[in-house]
């Protein structure tokens, strides 16, 4: 059995990412591809349970270094429960977020560093590596005031304020954006930027483009 292949989304809250992995995953099992999404962080009972804490507002006060180590605690339960034993049965996973975020938001944003982030990886994830990694890139205005309004409407409609995140100040994901596009800079092989603020549909035709060029050059598609 070939290995599965291993697909990251990132960007800001607000990019588009879950919308184009709906998309992208209906696209490829309509082509017979056993396809498996998952999230981070999240993506397990236990990851779920550690999203909330994370997410949730009243959680003003953590450390850094404490939502670093939630993240990654999260990530490595997604890897052991659902992306090595997807990767094993050849099924190919696409997950929205990976260490890319822990880099661009932790590293980035509250000032980190890269190597910190790139060391947890070594060490909690094995150093797993996405195959590809779609990065969307939309002006940040209009992804930061997609995301905030997303937020207001959630929090009306359960009452529960799940966006500290999309609190911060501007000034915090002007860090994340940068680093971002440092990581694309430094690995142009995997990383695939999407920039600007384009209708879904062509985002999507420009992913699924990508996608099928891989899983060519993997020996997938007929
Ligand atoms: P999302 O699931 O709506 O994208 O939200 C998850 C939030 O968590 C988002 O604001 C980005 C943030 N995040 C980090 O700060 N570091 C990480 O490693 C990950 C996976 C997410």
């Amino acid at each position: 059995m070939p290995r599965g292949h291993f697909i990251t989304f990132e960007g800001l809250d607000g990019s588009g990412k879950t919308t184009q992995i709906r998309r992208l995953a209906a696209w490829l099992e309509r082509r017979g591809h056993a396809t498996v999404v998952t999230r981070q962080p999240g993506g397990t009972a236990t990851g779920d349970r550690i999203r909330e804490i994370l997410l949730d507002a009243r959680n003003a006060h953590l450390a850094p270094t404490t939502e670093v180590t939630l993240m990654f605690a999260a990530r490595a339960q997604t890897i052991e429960e659902v992306i090595h034993p997807a990767l094993d049965a050849g099924k190919i996973v696409l997950c929205d977020r990976f260490t890319d975020s822990s880099e661009a938001y932790q590293g980035g944003g509250r000032e980190l560093g890269s190597e910190t982030i790139l060391d947890l990886h070594r060490l909690v994830c094995g150093n797993l590596q996405p195959d590809l990694t779609i990065l969307l890139l939309p002006s940040f205005e209009a992804s930061l005031a997609r995301a905030r309004r997303r937020n207001s409407r959630d929090e009306a409609q359960t009452g529960k304020n799940e966006g500290r995140f999309e609190t911060e100040q501007d000034a915090f994901y002007g860090r994340v954006w940068e680093k971002y596009r440092e990581i694309a800079e430094r690995e142009p092989e995997r990383v695939e930027r999407i920039e600007g603020d384009l209708p879904i549909d062509e985002v999507h035709e420009q992913i699924v483009e990508i996608v099928a060029e891989r899983l060519v050059l993997a020996g997938r598609e007929s």
